[in-house]
């Protein structure tokens, strides 16, 4: 494909995510909503007509013989991915496959085996891994500024309406935390760290099957722990600390795509022109002040050692993955160097053994 050619998307479904990202492909100058496919044709009319798209169509098969369709974005809910993404792939049509990428590890290989064999671009949209704020956080770690990187803290909980028939509390769709919520957590520590070597995990499975809630733990044998904990049915902080031996960074609030990082130093600077001079002694003092405690537990940290990061990003944040699709496209690749299949593959593998250990099981899967 040329590079000043227009990428030309397709989407299937037309829930929120769907809506989300074609919003966000107003965004990117050189994208075209092309066609939608639902499973209703007045959805799909109504879809394409809200976001400008040529075709709206109530049936894949006609929807993949589109001509006019370079990309599409699977955003159904999890039970449908494999198949959706299969039908496109064998049409010839690169696949950006929302997250998780499947509901367990084999069916992503089956997923992966079919675009591998035919050559057609496909990806988990992981969207996270390609706002700024994570790909700035990636860069200081490597960078050293908190030394060796020794505990992770990831929680992801938000009070979901529960809906037994909804996509997050049927078992059947590939519902609960583990899937909908932690796999943001690991694929956070796998792209930072790598695969964890052990994991252990403790869930409460609720009235329709699902894991409501779930925390894991994961060993790096190279002396690193990490918590994920995913929650449907409680707010938590939503936040991703990463520290290490001199110092820690932390994705502000939704740490998936956050705005906002800290960076804290757990040392005095080595070269400071004021050690053990006037500005230390103030510091000195204002930790043991408790009216200073009071003030620094109200209003974060007032460290000369700890600075906020702003990292803004422009809409919903699904257009960086979008554009990374985009230039993958262009530039004749098969999958992405921040998101690969093979590591798609290792994150559902990881979820998979957390499923065998708390009992779960998706009807239907592979
Ligand atoms: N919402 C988000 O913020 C968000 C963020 C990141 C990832 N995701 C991922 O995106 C996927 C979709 O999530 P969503 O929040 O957009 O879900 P949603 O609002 O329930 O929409 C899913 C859409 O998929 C289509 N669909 C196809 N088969 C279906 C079935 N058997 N049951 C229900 N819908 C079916 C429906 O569109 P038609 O009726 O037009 O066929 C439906 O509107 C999930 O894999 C989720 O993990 C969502």
């Amino acid at each position: 494909m040329e590079s000043s050619q227009c990428v030309r998307w397709g989407i299937v479904g037309t829930g929120q995510a769907a809506v989300d990202f074609a919003h966000d492909l107003k965004l990117l100058p050189d994208a075209r909503l092309a066609a939608v496919c639902s499973r209703s044709a007045a959805k799909a009319a109504e879809f394409a007509q809200q976001f400008d798209a040529e075709s709206g169509y109530h049936d894949i098969q006609q929807f993949v013989a589109d001509d006019d369709i370079d990309v599409v974005y699977v955003a159904t809910p999890n039970h449908q991915h494999k198949s959706v993404c299969i039908t496109c792939l064998q049409a010839d049509k690169a696949v950006l496959c929302e997250k998780p990428f499947a509901l367990d590890s084999l069916e992503a290989r089956q997923i992966v085996d079919v675009a591998q064999a035919r050559g057609v671009f496909c990806m988990e949209g992981m969207w996270m891994r390609f706002i700024p704020a994570t790909l700035r956080v990636k860069q200081l770690i490597e960078s050293g500024v908190i030394g060796d990187v020794q505990m992770i803290n990831i929680d992801f909980g938000v009070a979901t309406h529960y809906d037994p028939d909804s996509r997050h509390f049927d078992l059947g769709q590939g519902g609960g935390a583990l899937l909908d919520r932690a796999v943001y957590g690991l694929s956070l520590i796998s792209f930072l760290m790598g695969s964890p070597d052990d994991v252990v995990a403790l869930s409460n499975i609720g009235e329709t099957g699902v894991d409501e809630q779930s925390a894991l733990v994961c060993r790096y044998n190279r002396g690193c722990l990490a918590t994920v904990s995913a929650s449907l049915t409680t707010n938590t902080p939503n936040e991703a600390v990463i520290l290490g031996s001199k110092g820690h960074l932390k994705l502000h609030n939704p740490f998936f795509r956050s705005h906002r990082i800290s960076q804290a130093s757990s040392h005095e600077p080595a070269e400071s022109p004021d050690a053990g001079g006037f500005v230390t002694n103030i510091k000195k003092r204002l930790r043991s002040n408790h009216v200073a405690q009071i003030l620094h537990a109200k209003l974060g940290s007032f460290d000369v050692n700890s600075k906020v990061l702003a990292e803004p990003f422009r809409g919903n944040g699904l257009n960086y993955e979008a554009a990374e699709v985009m230039r993958c496209i262009r530039a004749g690749e098969t999958e992405s160097g921040l998101m690969p299949l093979a590591e798609s593959i290792e994150i559902l593998q990881t979820l998979d053994n957390v499923r065998d250990t708390i009992g779960l099981e998706f009807p239907g899967a592979s």
